[in-house]
Order: structure tokens, then C-alpha cells, then sequence
């Protein structure tokens, strides 16, 4: 990995993150370009199996996208026009627009501040006599409480939507995120723990019928090549997407365990820091893959300031939660003050560098610059 990366201005001396693609992800997918059927070639369904056994699951359905994999599942489920999908406002726009997309209508609780996932309790206040799915969003890597959600499911006859778009590999309890409710879906996106070299996305699941509407539903609706027994959409993964994927797979542990030093690193400099809220960390069983390593301070604007300014890339996941999103406003009415905590996240929060090629000299730089802006109070007299 180069010390220095440079791309635009000022020189960035830490990226924020990078997808990596390697000599054998690059023969992989030539091999499939020449040697397989370019849609639905014997690599699309490679990867499948692959991904399936390794989130623990009986079926994986890839798709081309993680938005794409969420309302195929909704579908998949039998959600109907006027549905309720419970979710967090606390994530990316697809979490709530996969709702809309199917013509049932999202409803919002609130986070836990421990874990910036649903709220368990909140998602039970939240509960509407249309609700069918919670949607909770294992955000930033972080497994949402999931035993306490399932049970709330159980107790109230709903289904589970795990959006595990950002936590490949994640593990709660014994178990990887993605095979705890009925259905979990991932994204391939560059910036994610593991890629396809572009959009991709992956549903998983125990159940035969979902598995075989999703894969159905992803594929035009088809049953058969000349046969359409649903209304389906053309939301596959291409076969050299799926190729490179594959070996992506193969990297995602080693990658995972890279991440965890880091944050393990991130946590041990920037510890003790007043002003300075470190990510949670996980305990009792739950092994978060920290697909983006989140700070919270009051002086958000200005921290981000003085890093971008010493070449360090850092970012806002995200600035504003899903409801306050214009469409959102527009459609709901949201105003602001409805969901405190995840307006308070997306106020304060702030990604610094996190993917396994840092270099613990490069977490050393981005902590000593941290560590100056606070002791130096550097907010107060403005960032250059
Ligand atoms: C939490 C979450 N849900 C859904 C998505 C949608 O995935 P995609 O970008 O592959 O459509 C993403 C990623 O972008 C995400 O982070």
C-alpha cells in the first residue's frame, strides 16, 4: 500500500477507505468474461452457495443492488400496499425507500444511543396494527439487538428484515447477522466490507418460498425462461461481478479481523479524549465488523474541518436521518424534533478512516491530529 495516495487537493494522507481488488479478482473475472454466460453464468450461482454457507443460511439470491436485494425481499414476503415496515431513521435512504417501493409506507423509531440500532422498546411504541415487517439496520457494522427484536416478532406475529448492507460478517450471539430473521440482504458497494467491483447485492434466508419468489422476482419474474409467473424486475448480479465476489469472499475474514485491529488501535489512542464519544465496541457475544469507525463530538464541523485540511479524509454517515430527508418531509410531514437521537447521530457524527489497508502510522496521524484539536480547543478560534 503507497504511504501517500494522492487524489485531489489538499494530498490525502489518510483515505477514508478504498475497495481492494487484487491479481486473483482480476483473473477471476476475466476467466468468467471469456469462459460464462454473462448473466446468470456459473459463477453467479458459485457465489451464492459461497455466501450462503458462510452467513449460515439455506439460500442466498444475489441481486444488483443492496436497495434492490431490500424491496425484492419485501416482495418476497408478500408486503402489500398499505403495509407498515418499522425501521430506523438513522441509516441510508434505501432502509425506508425499499417500503415505499412496494407500496407499503415506512414507520420510523427511534435508535439506542449505545448502539446507533433500533431501539427495541421505541420499535415497540412504534407498532401500528398494519405493521408486518421490522426493518432493523445492523449500522456502521454493529449488530442491532436482535434477540430483543425477534422476540417483540414473535410476540406480535411480524417479520424480520435484517438490513445487513453494512455488516458482512458481523456476529451476534453465535450467529452472523443476515441468518437471524427471516431474510437479511446485503450491498456489494465499492465502499463495503466486500465488493463486487460495483453495485451488487445478496439476499439471504431459511425459507424455501421466499427464496424462490426472490430469485424469481430478481429475474424478471420468471419461473421459467419463457414462463412469468410474477412481476418481476431485471435486478441481477452480473456474472463478472459475481466472479470477483467470490474471491472478495475468500478475503472477507482476514479483512474483517484487519478492521477490528484498527478500531482496537482507535481505541486505545483516542481513549479519555473530553468531547470525544468513541463507537461501541460490542460485548456479550456481539462482534461488530466495523465497516466505518464513528466518532461523535459537539465540534463535528470544525473536527472535520482541521482533518480534511491535514489530508486526512473523514466523512458524515449521515448528515441527516431518512425522515428529515426532503422526499421524506415532503411525503410525511416530518419536521424535526421526532426522532431525537438519530437527529442527535447524524448532528455529531463523523467517519475517520477505517478499511484494512491503514497503516497503524496512518491511525497514528489521524489520533495525533484529534488529540491536538481538543487539547488545543482548536474549534474555538476556527480551522484554517
Ligand atoms: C444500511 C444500508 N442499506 C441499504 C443500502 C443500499 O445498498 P446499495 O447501495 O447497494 O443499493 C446501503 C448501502 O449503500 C446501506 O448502507
Amino acid at each position: 500500500m503507497p504511504e501517500l495516495v494522492r487524489q485531489g487537493k489538499p494530498e490525502v494522507r489518510v483515505p477514508l477507505m478504498r475497495p481492494i481488488i487484487d491479481e486473483e479478482m482480476v483473473e477471476a473475472a476475466l476467466q468468467a468474461l471469456q469462459n460464462e454466460r454473462l448473466v446468470l453464468g456459473e459463477s453467479v450461482f458459485k457465489f451464492e452457495e459461497a455466501f450462503a454457507r458462510y452467513v449460515g443460511v439455506k439460500y442466498a439470491i444475489s441481486t444488483n443492488s443492496g436497495t434492490n436485494a431490500l424491496q425484492i425481499a419485501l416482495l418476497a414476503l408478500g408486503v402489500k400496499p398499505g403495509d407498515h415496515v418499522l425501521t430506523t431513521p438513522a441509516s441510508f435512504v434505501a432502509s425506508a425507500n425499499c417500503a415505499l417501493h412496494v407500496g407499503a409506507e415506512p414507520v420510523f423509531a427511534d435508535i439506542d444511543m449505545r448502539t446507533y440500532t433500533l431501539d427495541p422498546a421505541e420499535a415497540r411504541r412504534a407498532l401500528t396494527e398494519r405493521t408486518k415487517v421490522i426493518l432493523p439496520v445492523h449500522l456502521y457494522g454493529h449488530p442491532a439487538d436482535m434477540d430483543a427484536l425477534m422476540d417483540l416478532a414473535e410476540e406480535k406475529g411480524l417479520l424480520v428484515v435484517e438490513d445487513a448492507c453494512q455488516a458482512h460478517g458481523a456476529v451476534y450471539k453465535g450467529r452472523k447477522v443476515g441468518s437471524i430473521g427471516h431474510v437479511g440482504c446485503f450491498s456489494f458497494y465499492p465502499s463495503k466490507n466486500m465488493t463486487v467491483a460495483g453495485d451488487g447485492g445478496m439476499i439471504t434466508t431459511d425459507d424455501e418460498e421466499v427464496a424462490e419468489a426472490a430469485a424469481s422476482l430478481r429475474n424478471c419474474g420468471r419461473s421459467d425462461w419463457y414462463t412469468f409467473e410474477r412481476v418481476g424486475f431485471t435486478a441481477r448480479l452480473n456474472t463478472v461481478n459475481a466472479a470477483i465476489g467470490l474471491v472478495q469472499l475468500r478475503r472477507l475474514d482476514k479483512w474483517n479481523e484487519a478492521r477490528r485491529r484498527i478500531a482496537e488501535l482507535y481505541y486505545k489512542l483516542l481513549s479519555g479524549i473530553e468531547g470525544l464519544v468513541l463507537p461501541p465496541r460490542g460485548d456479550g457475544g456481539v462482534r461488530p465488523v466495523y465497516h466505518l469507525f464513528v466518532i461523535r463530538t459537539e465540534h463535528r464541523d470544525a473536527l472535520r474541518e482541521w482533518l480534511l485540511s491535514n489530508g486526512v479524509e473523514c466523512a458524515i454517515h449521515y448528515p441527516l436521518p431518512i425522515h428529515l430527508q426532503p422526499i421524506y418531509r415532503r411525503l410525511f410531514g416530518f419536521r424535526g424534533g421526532e426522532f431525537p437521537r438519530a437527529e442527535e447521530l447524524c448532528r455529531t457524527c463523523l467517519s475517520i478512516p477505517m478499511w484494512p489497508g491503514l497503516t497503524d502510522d496512518q491511525v497514528r496521524y489521524v489520533c495525533e491530529l484529534i488529540e491536538e484539536f481538543f487539547d488545543k480547543g482548536l474549534w474555538r478560534r476556527g480551522v484554517p
